[in-house]
C-alpha cells in the first residue's frame, strides 16, 4: 500500500510545496502520522511544518539535500509513519530520482503555463525511463494545481496533458483560491475551499488505490 508520495516536477513553482501541506494537512487531520522529508534548500514545506500550530495533527519534518543519504532516511522512516511526503525542487538533481524509486506515487503538479505542461511531460518521460531502468514500475499522476474554474483553459491543457502516453490526469483539481497561500503563509492546516479541493483529490487517490484507506485507531483504553 502507499505510504511515501513525493511532488517532482522539472518546472519550478508548480504548486509542490503547496501539495504537500494540503496533503499533510488532510492526513494528518484523520490521525495519520505524517512527517515531511523536504529535499528543497528553499524549506517551503519545513518551514510550514516547523511552526507550532495547535490542532493540526502530528506533522514532522525532516531537511536532507543529500542524495547519498536519502534513500536509506526514506526506508527508515517509511516504518515509524503512516504517510511519508517528500518535497523536491524538481528532478534537475540525482536526489529527485532516488527519491522517486522510493515512492509509491509521484505526484506531478501542474499550473496553467506552457513551461508546466512542458515541466510535466517530461517529468513523466524520467520517471518512465527510471522505471525502466530499474526493472520496477513507478507510479505517477499529474495533479492540476491553480486552475481557474470555468475557463477553456481547462479542457485545452487536459486534452494536450492526455496526449502524452504514460501520463495520467487526476479529476480532482487544486482550484485557484487564495486560502492556499493563507495556509502556507500562517502554519495553519488549509482550510475552507483549499481544504475541500484536497479533500476530493484525497478522496479520488483512495478510490483509485493511489494511496491506503484511512486507518481507523482505536481510542487509548
Ligand atoms: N491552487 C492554488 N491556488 C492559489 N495559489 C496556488 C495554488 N497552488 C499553488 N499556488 C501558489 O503558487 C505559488 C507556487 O507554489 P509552491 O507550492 O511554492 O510551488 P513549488 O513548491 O513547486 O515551487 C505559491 O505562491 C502558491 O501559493
Ligand atoms: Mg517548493
Amino acid at each position: 500500500m502507499t505510504r511515501t508520495i513525493s511532488v517532482i516536477q522539472k518546472k519550478g513553482g508548480c504548486g509542490k510545496s503547496t501539495l504537500i501541506i494540503s496533503l499533510a494537512s488532510i492526513l494528518a487531520g484523520e490521525g495519520h502520522n505524517v512527517i515531511i522529508p523536504d529535499t528543497d534548500t528553499l524549506h517551503s514545506s519545513s518551514l510550514w511544518a516547523q511552526q507550532e500550530i495547535s490542532g493540526r495533527g502530528s506533522i514532522d519534518y525532516l531537511r536532507e539535500t543529500n542524495d547519498n543519504a536519502i534513500t536509506n532516511l526514506l526506508q527508515e522512516v517509511r516504518s515509524t509513519y503512516d504517510y511519508t511526503l517528500v518535497d523536491t525542487a524538481g528532478f534537475n538533481s540525482r536526489i529527485a530520482g532516488f527519491i522517486a524509486v522510493e515512492s509509491d506515487l509521484v505526484l506531478i503538479p501542474c499550473t496553467t503555463t506552457i513551461s508546466d505542461i512542458a515541466g510535466a511531460i517530461d517529468t513523466q518521460r524520467f520517471l518512465s525511463k527510471l522505471s525502466d531502468k530499474i526493472g520496477k514500475p513507478i507510479k505517477s499522476t499529474v495533479v492540476r494545481m491553480d486552475f481557474d474554474r470555468g475557463t477553456r483553459n481547462v479542457e485545452d491543457i487536459t486534452n494536450e496533458l492526455s496526449n502524452e502516453p504514460d501520463l495520467q490526469v487526476l479529476d480532482a483539481v487544486l482550484w485557484h483560491t487564495t486560502t492556499f497561500k493563507t495556509a502556507m503563509n500562517t502554519g495553519e492546516p488549509i482550510k475552507a475551499r483549499a481544504k475541500i479541493y484536497t479533500q476530493e483529490l484525497v478522496r479520488e487517490l483512495r478510490a483509485k488505490d493511489l494511496i491506503p484507506p484511512a486507518i481507523i485507531r482505536k481510542a487509548a483504553a
